[in-house]
């Protein structure tokens, strides 16, 4: 199913053996939970304002009784976002599987705003667990030739509603039952946006969880290493422009004997990188750059756009043997989701 942040793979949400067998094509192991994913009802469809706590309590998701009232006015608050990139974390009922929330006492719930989702999940007229349409800590998917090369022989039905939108995935959004509200995951909402909604201040999850642990982890979406290529990937710790010489001659250490690098550039032409890179490339003549650029001005939504596809070419190309990728200037907005992905794209290896 295509959303506007990455394509899902979608199954009914309160079906048991459906969401074994999300589990089962993506090789995803059970104690990372599902999103679930709900559109507003048919003849809601224009301007009028929809209360989708009553919606959510109704659907026998979300437990609406657990949250106190500074809780229900932050969700009241947030919802105005929906449908849109926003995933929710609140209390819920006992309908919803174990299998969805890997035991959780919590259930993440986003309302989709790409519109083939929409008339899927009102066709079905049941809340829709979907998982990005990858296998398990791979790159998600940005169109349908991607799911397709994640699980093309997995799958019966790809639908194709073109490339996403926005590019990352959902930002994920915790509210306690006492109204504290946890970003799980940064994404296209961020954080400024977050707190002006509630009138406070959000908590960061200070703590990144590793990937051997077996148990219910509180958001592995905060897993270090997630959305890896296959490639090894390095994080250059600065743009280019600004890397000094003792990090160049790092990355040039990190390198080895490996002669096919492939460049993630986050702006400027895919041509200027043998200027940007002098001093690594000084001297190795053996070392050929296969390049691509996020976005040649340095636009933020093109380059959140473009992260996944580029990140996949470079994976596929058969001259790459290792990747770095360049970081985006700063950490404001989709700056701060696109450097999350990056970070765990590289599973914590940095050239610094
Ligand atoms: O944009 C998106 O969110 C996409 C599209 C398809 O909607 N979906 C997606 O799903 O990214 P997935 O499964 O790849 O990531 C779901 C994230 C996971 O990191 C999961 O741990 C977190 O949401 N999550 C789900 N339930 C949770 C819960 N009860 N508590 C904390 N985190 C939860
Ligand atoms: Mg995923």
């Amino acid at each position: 199913m295509p959303t506007e942040t990455v394509y899902g793979l979608a199954g009914l949400a309160l079906n048991e053996d459906a969401l074994a067998r999300i589990f089962a094509a993506k090789d995803r192991p059970t104690f990372d939970p599902l999103i679930v994913h709900v559109a507003r009802p048919e003849g809601w469809l224009s301007g009028e304002r929809f209360d989708w706590l009553a919606f959510l309590a109704e659907s026998k998701l979300v437990d609406v009784a657990r949250l106190d009232s500074r809780a229900k006015e932050r969700v009241q608050a947030l919802t105005s976002l929906w449908p849109g990139p926003l995933t929710l974390v609140l209390p819920k009922q006992s309908a919803v599987p174990d299998l969805a929330t890997s035991g959780l006492p919590t259930v993440a719930i986003r309302a989709p705003r790409h519109p083939v989702a929409q008339s899927l999940l009102r066709a079905v007229d049941q809340p829709l667990a979907a998982p990005s349409a990858n296998r398990f800590g791979r790159i998600s998917p940005t169109s349908a030739a991607d799911v397709r090369a994640e699980l093309g022989d997995r799958i019966e039905l790809i639908l194709d509603g073109g490339s996403c939108e926005i590019g990352l995935e959902s930002t994920v959004v915790q509210v306690a039952e006492n109204g504290d509200v946890t970003l799980l995951r940064p994404g296209a909402v961020d954080r400024d946006t977050i707190e002006r909604l509630i009138g406070a201040a959000v908590v960061m999850p200070t703590e990144r969880t590793s990937s051997e642990s077996q148990q219910a982890q509180p958001s592995p979406g905060l897993l270090a290493s997630h959305y890896a290529p296959v490639k090894p990937l390095f994080l250059l710790p600065a743009p280019a422009a600004n890397l000094s010489q003792d990090q160049f001659a790092a990355v040039r250490k990190l390198l080895g004997n490996h002669s096919g690098v492939g460049v993630l550039l986050y702006s400027g032409e895919p041509t200027t990188a043998w200027t940007k890179l002098t001093p690594l490339v000084t001297d190795a003549p053996r070392m050929s750059l296969i390049v691509r650029s996020l976005s040649s001005l340095g636009d933020a939504n093109e380059a959140a756009r473009n992260l996944f596809r580029k990140l996949r070419e470079l994976d596929a190309h058969p001259a790459v043997q290792i990747i770095l990728a360049e970081p985006p200037p700063d950490e404001i907005g989709l700056g701060h989701a696109i450097a999350d992905r990056l970070r765990r794209a590289s599973g914590g290896n940095s050239g610094s």
